[in-house]
């Protein structure tokens, strides 16, 4: 079919407005296949991926491993039955039970982030009896109505007002405004290790395991959002491992099922899970924890290690930072700040307009780069952890073209 037809139909049957959203920033190509760090659309135009599925192919795209895992489920029983027992889940759930920090054990999966986060919330709430939960302002976990409860975004929550009551938002990095915040009614504090889509905000040093303590002297859970932080995109296998923060709860997804399968978990320890081991049917799920999704997961944390990828995100992050930083002392009227680690990468610009116009200018050159979803000033770098240094340096000095013609137009924007 050709491109045109494709975007056509998208605008009749999926949504007319995002389509031309798309449209108008240049992105008009459809995607035919990807490898590693490369999409190539129906036209045969290769782009570089620096978005990275907002952060969902941590391992590149279309891995042989992950693909010949899931194929091999696919020609034996690719969904689970729900009945008898099923081998990956099993694997998987041991795997993720070693890699995670302190007492995580035992999992749930999941199809998606949000999903995962609705998971933690409902376990926390069983496990404490309690009601209330407090989360961070300018958080993302997601936009299902669980999730978005926790979401600290007003422009996604008001529209479907009531949500779930008992969440209080508090700012981010603040221990104090947690320490007033809770109390004998909270179930559980749910933070990012690092805020994605709230703009690549890392909190103080020493933030995640006093909350760890805070929240375990009040009787609460400590739940981690991993979701985007988490299956090596910071350089370590989770965001908490920085802090040696031991949570309670922990949502994974994207990057779980290497870019192959929609996997995620919900991972707890005994103590949190003691309400679904007294009842396992309080929570359940059709489609998680299929053979082809568990399969895929398995394959992806192996080829983590296989790949020594935890260790090349790092290194090849801090390159890109620095190359980043650069470009911000170049330009300092469009760049405000660098910040991030491994390889989750944020550059603010001083204008709310610049990020769309570098967005497009990157686009019309073949490199992929989004903003945001909480604030558009600040565009993330997301790429896959295999991205070698020469491609990061393709990118930079993509980059530095375009912000040329960004800083000729700064007063315009
Ligand atoms: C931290 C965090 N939690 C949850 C989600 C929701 O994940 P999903 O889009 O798979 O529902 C996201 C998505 O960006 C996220 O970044």
């Amino acid at each position: 079919m050709e491109a045109a037809a494709v975007l056509k139909k998208y605008e009749q049957y999926l949504n007319p407005s995002s389509t031309r959203l798309f449209r108008f920033m240049g992105l008009t190509g459809v995607e035919d296949h990807a490898s590693g760090w490369t999409i190539t659309d129906t036209d045969g135009t290769d782009y570089v991926d620096c978005l990275g599925g907002y952060g969902m192919f941590a391992i590149g795209h279309r891995h042989p491993k992950v693909v010949a895992a899931v194929e091999k489920e696919l020609h034996a029983m690719p969904m689970c039955g729900k009945v008898l027992f099923n081998a990956p889940a099993a694997l998987l759930a041991e795997k993720l039970a070693a890699l995670t920090p302190g007492k995580l054990q035992y999992n749930f999966f999941v199809n998606s982030g949000a999903e995962a986060v609705e998971g933690c919330l409902k376990i926390a709430r069983l496990a404490t009896g309690r009601p209330a939960f407090v989360a961070a302002a300018n958080s993302f976990h997601g936009k299902t109505f669980g999730a978005l409860s926790a979401t600290g975004r007003d422009l996604y929550r008001d529209p479907f007002q009531p949500l779930l009551p008992g969440f209080t938002h508090v700012p981010y990095g603040d221990l104090e405004a947690l320490q007033k915040t809770v109390n004998e009614f909270t179930a559980a504090v749910i933070l990012e290790p690092i805020q994605g889509e709230g703009g690549i905000i890392e909190p103080p040093a020493g933030y995640l395991k006093a909350v760890e303590k805070l929240c375990h002297e009040r009787g609460a859970l400590f739940i981690a959002d991993e979701v985007q932080t988490g299956i090596g995109r910071t350089g370590a296998w989770f965001g908490v491992n920085q802090d040696g923060a031991e949570p309670d709860l922990m949502a994974v997804a994207k990057a779980l099922g290497g870019g192959v399968m929609p996997v995620g978990s919900v991972i707890g320890t005994e103590q949190a899970w003691q309400g679904l081991i007294e009842n396992p049917f309080l929570h359940t799920s059709t489609f998680g924890g299929g053979q082809m999704a568990c399969a895929a997961g398995l394959a992806t944390l192996q080829v983590i290690e296989e790949e020594d990828l935890l260790a090349r995100g790092k290194a090849t992050g801090a390159y890109f930072k620095k190359g980043l930083q650069e470009l911000q002392r170049d330009f300092p009227q469009v760049i405000k700040d660098v910040r991030g680690r491994g390889m989750m990468l944020g550059m603010e610009l001083t204008r709310e307009g610049a990020g769309g116009m570098l967005m497009a200018l990157m686009i019309a050159r073949h490199i992929i780069i989004a903003y945001t979803l909480n604030n558009p000033k600040v565009i993330r770098f997301e790429p896959p952890l295999c991205m070698p240094t020469t491609v990061v340096d393709l990118v930079l000095t993509q980059l530095r073209e375009a912000l040329q013609e960004v800083a000729a137009a700064i007063d315009d924007l």
